[in-house]
């Protein structure tokens, strides 16, 4: 009996390594496809929010693509692809799968793994949230914002979301994706969920994926 326990503990310890292992794992997203894409002016033309979603995930290459074109670095001194007031990129972006929670690391152009759990009915009220993809949530570090008021803080962090949010619409519009921008988003419940940091502040969510019917 004994014998059999001291299995059963190390097997749970083997499942227990092997799941924590891949939290905090780099998971690399290929190169994103920097050219092509509809002509800006069609992509406008077809910019618009939905409320319904089909079940079909993105690939790995429509993630990379989707991260690059919303806040990658797009030049060699390390700006990006949405402007930010006195450049201080103070956003992160988490993402929301069904097969776990990441946050986008825009250096590598990877994704960081931080929890295995499906936290899709914790990313918004609406009902399409949770079985919608992919819910990106933009957080911004006040801590990046030096010397700035709170006040300034908010106001500069409600205007550079914007950015990155419509450069979001403009790719989904350019792919056939779906997309919607949300404000209607528990922000106490996220900050507990993401384990966010006193400094960071989930400012809006936006839904990505396929049109439902
Ligand atoms: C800051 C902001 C917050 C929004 N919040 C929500 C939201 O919580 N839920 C939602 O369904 N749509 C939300 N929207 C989307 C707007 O309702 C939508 O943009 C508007 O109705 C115009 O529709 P269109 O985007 O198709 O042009 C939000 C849009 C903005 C800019």
């Amino acid at each position: 009996m004994q014998k059999k326990s001291l299995v059963i503990f190390i097997i749970m310890l083997l499942i227990m390594g092997n799941l924590s292992a891949r939290v905090n794992e780099t998971v690399q997203l290929p190169d994103p496809q920097r050219t092509g894409g509809m002509p800006l002016f069609e992509a406008l033309d077809n910019r618009q929010s939905a409320r319904s979603y089909s079940p079909q995930k993105l690939t790995m290459q429509q993630l990379s693509n989707l991260l690059w074109a919303a806040y990658g670095v797009n030049r060699d001194d390390g700006r990006r692809t949405a402007p930010s007031a006195r450049n201080v990129q103070e956003f992160d972006i988490y993402l929301i799968m069904e097969d776990g929670w990441y946050v986008y690391d825009h250096t590598d152009h990877a994704l960081i793994r931080l929890g295995d759990e499906d936290l899709r009915e914790h990313a918004g009220s609406q009902e399409f949230v949770s079985t919608a993809p992919l819910n990106l949530i933009f957080v911004a570090d006040y801590d990046r914002m030096a010397g700035y008021s709170p006040e300034n803080s908010d106001f500069y962090s409600a205007t550079d979301v914007g950015f990155i949010s419509q450069n979001v619409y403009l790719f989904c519009a350019s792919e056939g994706m779906a997309t919607v921008v949300r404000g209607l988003v528990d922000r106490d419940l996220l900050r507990d969920v993401l384990n966010l940091r006193p400094s960071q502040h989930v400012i809006l969510g936006q839904t990505v994926g396929f049109p439902g019917n």
